[in-house]
């Protein structure tokens, strides 16, 4: 098919490798052509058979196959692809591509090839916690290679840790967000995203309502349009959005210090609920009820305006700020005035009265306040929203006209 991306999938000998034919499966439904090479120990899991199988293309194995070296010489066959992919990485092929090996078809190509390569590491908590593989890993990272996982979790060999491969549909995200091309390509965008929790004791905090759906719709639509994501997230409960790097943090201090450090962005949305204010007087241990029965008084202190603390800088200030106005009255004139304040560039103002259902619910009904003025979105669901505003700041960054 004209214009079809394609994949080569190297898959290495681990468990995991099973996971890889759910991978194929995934990326051909998504568009994508995927070509298989398997090695030795691959083939101890799971059969080239397989992944011949799934893929509908030939599955290569050997180096020295002479019909492939006539057809398909392995340099063609590792430059032909836009993306190649390892997965699962075991220890050992990371070490030998960290090393420059060439011993086998998979390390052969990986030599060869001037194609971008994403690694999925799979292996026992130890092994990847093993100061050699921490060596390989710096040494492909600074050789440009992609790395996406490994997840932490229970292992296949009864141990508990990181070194769990990616779940594919993780993998696919990641291979599409490399391979992305769109209008927002190049542009680096945090989004704020979530409640923040503010400490009381160890057991208890202060929190909000806010569900990070609006926020993960956001830095997905985003991220569909080609852009490069930092996602800061408290401690949300709507799924954090694929193929998407996402912070997590709890407190409002920990929001600011880390939205601090992702700085210069080209855009930044804050749509984080932040807790305004925090427990001056939290404590370490847990707070028991006293023989009076006296209530104990908790002592406020302002949180940091992270939007306000943004939008005023002098240095690295983003090109975009866009702020949120979650408000119960006079939702236009508060969130004008909330713009000014703040000085950020843009406001989306919502009604979050409990009878409109919006806080923690699917749908979003906005009034984008820019500086030429109030303009009222009929209510749709957070992923229109969300398409909607991409689309805008597309506009807003010269990114589309
Ligand atoms: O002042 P208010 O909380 O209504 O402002 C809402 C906007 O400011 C949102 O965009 C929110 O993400 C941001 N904000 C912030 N830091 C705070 C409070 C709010 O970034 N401490």
């Amino acid at each position: 098919m004209q214009g079809q991306r394609h994949i080569l999938l190297i898959v290495g000998g681990g468990i995991a490798a099973y996971k890889s034919l759910e991978l194929v499966r995934l990326a051909q439904k998504a568009g994508f052509a995927v070509t298989c090479v398997t090695t030795r120990a691959a083939e101890q899991f799971v059969t080239p058979l397989s992944f011949a199988a799934i893929s509908g293309r030939r599955c290569y194995r050997e180096l020295f196959d002479l019909t492939d070296e006539a057809e398909m010489g392995h340099i063609r066959l590792s430059r032909a692809a836009d993306l190649i992919v390892v997965a699962p990485a075991t220890a050992d092929l990371m070490a030998k591509m960290a090393g420059g090996h060439a011993d086998d078809l998979a390390s052969t190509l990986l030599l060869a090839t001037d194609t971008p390569v994403l690694i999925a590491p799979a292996m026992n908590v130890r092994m990847w916690n093993h100061p050699a593989t921490r060596r390989n890993l710096a040494t492909l990272r600074g050789d440009g290679i992609g790395v996406v996982g490994p997840d932490e979790g229970e292992m296949a060999c009864g141990e508990y840790g990181p070194g769990r491969m990616a779940e594919p549909a993780a993998i696919l995200a990641e291979i599409e967000r490399r391979l992305r091309k769109g209008p927002l390509a190049g542009r680096r965008i945090l989004v704020t995203s979530g409640p923040t929790h503010e400490p009381i004791d160890p057991v208890r905090y202060i929190a909000n309502r806010s569900s990070g759906a609006q926020g993960s719709a956001i830095a997905a639509a985003l991220a569909r349009l080609g852009a490069e994501l930092v996602f800061v997230t408290g401690p949300a409960t709507a799924p954090r959005p694929e193929g998407v790097q996402c912070i997590e943090v709890e407190t409002a201090r920990e929001m600011r210090d880390a939205v601090m450090a992702a700085l210069p962005v080209d855009a930044a949305i804050f749509a984080a609920a932040v807790a305004d204010w925090r427990v001056e007087n939290a404590v370490t241990s847990k707070m028991k009820k006293d023989a009076t029965g006296a209530p104990p008084a908790l002592r406020l202190a302002e949180n940091p305006d992270i939007l306000r603390e943004v939008s005023r800088l002098e240095q690295n200030r983003p090109q975009l700020v866009v702020g949120f106005a979650a408000e119960t009255d006079d939702v236009i004139a508060n969130a004008t005035a909330k713009r000014e304040r703040k000085g950020c560039d843009w406001i989306l103002a919502n009604d979050v009265r409990p009878d409109t259902g919006i806080m923690g619910g699917s749908e979003n009904a906005v009034t984008l306040i820019t500086a030429a003025g109030a303009t009222e979105w009929p209510r749709m669901s957070k992923e229109e929203v969300a398409a909607r505003l991409a689309r805008e700041i597309a506009v807003a960054l010269g990114a589309v006209t």
